[in-house]
């Protein structure tokens, strides 16, 4: 089998989320394939910084670090995944006693929780989502139902972004000014949501605070239209800044679609070949102009998959290249012979 990692190397490095488990149940399959990796969660606040405290007792890096000690054994580049977002970061970042903790409070929590990371991860891990899916779904909007935005939604510079957001690059930077910084989310290749990501990008780029973007890529095998995608390449490209796909994964079901089915239907998965095989065509023009430097998918093969249980807990979903064997689907076809 041809390696993913090797054909794509002339456009981008491919990628994979892992769990220190997945290192091993995946192991050799990522090994042939991949050259870039993220934590699917190991990253993420809860389990990093699970106790309150900024000492050394509060943090536990034994996940991540197992992971990025395979990443450089096999000379892959890391992305971080990530510094704030609304989920998987515990209560007691935002309380104080039995009440709200103060705006100073969290942005201070905040301050502290990305420079340790920043500074353990030095040099391993190339580039962090800083912020992660701070948009609304809803026209234009904030996600003011985040403890974030709670905590410091308020904008501070007369630019619309939300004091938190701003922050939390500003924090970035100045703790490690040589990795890069990315605004993560997803459902921004389209509609007011593109409008509102390309504006906050605007904002930060002003500033010096920002130097890429990620485009989740949570898609299913019916939507989005790949020009779509291609046009939110362009957008945020010809604001400066990097963009890469970090999540990809295509379920085979319709968005608000909870039916489940027993196996995947051929037809099904030849359409998710047809429309990986068009999302790829236009990953490998966007490159070539210099406008896409990486595609992650989250997960490698079917057997580990977080759309197993989401949106539908238990429901069997099929959004990889390889299927629960590890064997390459049509969809490997696709993205690998054109
Ligand atoms: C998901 C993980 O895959 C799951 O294991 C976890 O239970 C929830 O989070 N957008 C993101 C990712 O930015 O961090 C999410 O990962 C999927 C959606």
């Amino acid at each position: 089998m041809t390696s993913l990692a090797t054909i794509y190397r002339p456009y981008f490095p491919v990628g994979a989320a892992v769990e220190p488990e997945t290192l091993t149940t995946q192991g050799s399959l990522l090994v042939s394939q991949v050259n870039s990796v993220v934590a699917e969660n190991a990253m993420k606040w809860e389990c990093i910084h699970p106790s309150s405290g900024s000492g050394p007792a509060a943090y536990d890096f034994r996940r991540a670090d197992t992971i990025v000690e395979f990443a450089s054994r096999h000379g892959w580049s890391v992305r971080g995944h990530n510094l704030v977002w609304h989920q998987q970061c515990p209560s007691w970042v935002f309380q104080e006693g039995a009440g709200s903790a103060s705006r100073e409070r969290v942005l201070g929590r905040m301050r502290e929780h990305i420079a340790a990371l920043l500074v353990h991860f030095r040099g391993s891990v190339y580039c962090w989502d800083v912020v992660n899916e701070a948009l609304s779904e809803r026209a234009g909007s904030w996600r003011v139902d985040s403890p974030w935005f709670r905590a410091a939604g308020a904008e501070v510079d007369g630019t619309g972004v939300p004091e938190y957001v701003l922050r939390a690059f500003q924090y970035a930077r100045a703790a490690d000014p040589s990795v890069q910084l990315f605004y993560n989310d997803y459902r921004i290749e389209s509609g007011d949501k593109l409008r509102g990501a390309l504006e906050l990008v605007r904002a930060l780029r002003s500033k010096g605070l920002i130097d890429g973007v990620g485009i989740q890529g949570h898609w299913t095998i019916f939507e989005p239209d790949p020009e779509d995608v291609r046009h939110a390449i362009v957008s945020f490209a010809s604001l400066g800044v990097k963009v890469q796909i970090t999540e990809l994964d295509l379920s085979v079901f319709r968005s608000g679609d909870s039916a489940s089915l027993p196996a995947l239907p051929s037809e099904l998965e030849r359409r998710q070949a047809k429309q990986y095989g068009a999302l790829f065509k236009v990953f490998r023009e966007e490159a070539q102009a210099g406008r896409l430097s990486g595609v992650t998918f989250w997960g490698i093969a079917d057997d580990h998959t977080w759309l197993d249980d989401y949106p539908v807990k238990g429901r069997k979903d099929w959004p990889l290249l390889f299927d629960t064997a590890q064997r390459p689907k049509s969809a490997y076809g696709t993205v690998t012979q054109w």
